[in-house]
């Protein structure tokens, strides 16, 4: 099969990585990747978002497959040009349409919301430009902590955890005046839930779901969860406090309600549900969905199924998915992101990475790389996941925070607390 895969970050070279390895793989092409995954495809200078470049590279390479991964094709509805075209009908596409990518605002959501322990009715409110004296009361008579969330797309960067009301204020009025652009027209006023945050995956056709490793990820810069929100840090799976008694309950008040609101919809859905999940009390919430794989979650999770990922997809677009098991490696994995030095703020970009032919016990996947010359050199604020599997997740970090110090580059920063809290 010939395969083609959008992205260009950490949990695409996870993809490719997975994809590769499938013996149904004959080709694979990443638009636009970076220098880990131009070694294990073919990778093109198209931009995710730009479909109808996609759709012409797919139908002169007889490509038969496409795996989106990052959330901001399939909000702009990739799924749905592929579907109105008869001369792309042949080829299958791993991603929700345009509706399914904004799952938040609609039913589903909400039915899992209620019948998932979701957020307590009334405890969130959206506001939009036109409404900010409105949210500004609104947000006087809130209890602290405050979070206040970009709507749009931020890459999991648009939301602020606030203690002062004061600076809660400031910051509702200029995220509304676009300090996160247009992510930020309207802006999600919550409660603060305290508790654990996992994720939770689903590959899923509306209907029959699969359900992937459990992981976390560490969303803050700082050490002990303190500093700024980044896209994430680390992650590890499996998550110690997930045990089968709470992953029941996430099936079957989170997982299940949103599967019957998807079909209640008659929404098209042929692709990955991510449920950002937080456990409160034994009870799970739910914070977000996402219609794509986590990052950098997919680099722990992938590495643990043993599944063929090329014949999970076969059976998803075919409607087989119910009859598919799957398989999960017993070893834990752990991933430490290295990251630019002043991510998530402003960096500096072009820097040699060194160490990186230096063998070890883990799996290096590059997210902000670019090969230049004989050299791979920075090109993100997240540069490199390095994921080690072992018998615990202490182990698996034992062995990436080993090889983490023979990977060298200008400012590189990591968390060396990775799974502090389990
Ligand atoms: N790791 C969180 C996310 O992918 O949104």
């Amino acid at each position: 099969m010939k395969v083609m895969l959008l992205g260009s970050g950490g949990r695409e070279h996870a993809f490719a990585w997975k994809m590769a390895q499938s013996p149904r793989c004959q080709k694979l092409f990443i638009a636009p990747g970076n220098a880990g995954t131009a070694e294990l495809g073919q990778n093109v200078p198209i931009s995710p978002n730009d479909f109808p470049a996609v759709a012409q590279f797919a139908l002169e390479k007889e490509v038969e497959l496409v795996v989106v991964g990052p959330e901001e094709p399939l909000v702009r509805g990739i799924a749905d040009f592929f579907a109105a075209d008869p001369a792309l009908q042949h080829i299958g596409l791993v991603g929700p349409h345009r509706e399914g990518g904004r799952l938040e605002g609609r039913k589903a959501f909400r039915k899992a919301c209620r019948q998932g322990h979701g957020r307590p009715r009334g405890a969130y409110r959206g506001f939009s430009a036109g409404q900010l004296e409105g949210g500004l009361a609104y947000l006087a008579e809130c209890p602290t902590p405050i979070v206040l969330k970009a709507d749009g797309l931020a890459a999991g960067k648009g939301v602020l955890i606030l203690d002062d009301p004061a600076e809660a204020q400031r910051e509702f009025r200029a995220m509304l005046e676009g300090k996160f652009g247009a992510a930020g027209k309207t802006v999600v006023v919550e409660a603060f839930l305290s508790g654990r945050e996992f994720s939770v995956f689903a590959l899923t056709d509306g209907s029959a779901y699969a359900l992937l490793p459990v992981a976390k990820d560490y969303k803050r810069v700082g050490e002990g969860d303190t500093g700024l929100n980044t896209g994430g840090m680390g992650s590890v799976s499996p998550v110690s406090f997930v045990d089968e008694a709470l992953l029941q309950k996430v099936e079957t008040r989170i997982v299940q309600p949103t599967m019957q609101g998807i079909r209640e919809e008659g929404l098209r859905y042929r692709g990955f549900l991510f449920f950002g999940l937080i456990e409160v009390k034994g009870e799970p919430h739910v914070i977000e969905y996402n219609c794509r794989m986590g990052d950098p979650e997919t680099q722990v999770v992938f590495p643990r199924l043993q599944n063929d990922l090329l014949e999970l997809f076969e059976a998803l677009l075919q409607g087989r998915l119910s009859q598919v098991s799957i398989e999960k490696d017993p070893q834990a994995a752990a991933a430490v992101i290295l990251v630019s030095g002043g991510y998530p703020g402003p960096y500096e970009k072009g820097k040699a990475i060194r160490g990186l032919d230096r063998p070890a016990d883990s799996l290096i996947f590059h997210a902000g790389t670019t090969r230049q010359g004989g050299e791979v050199r920075t090109s993100g604020g997240r540069v490199l996941a390095v994921t080690s599997l072992a018998d615990t997740v202490s182990q698996a970090l034992k062995t990436t925070y080993t090889h983490i110090r023979l990977i060298e580059f200008e400012g590189k920063y990591f968390r060396g607390d990775i799974g502090y809290d389990l």
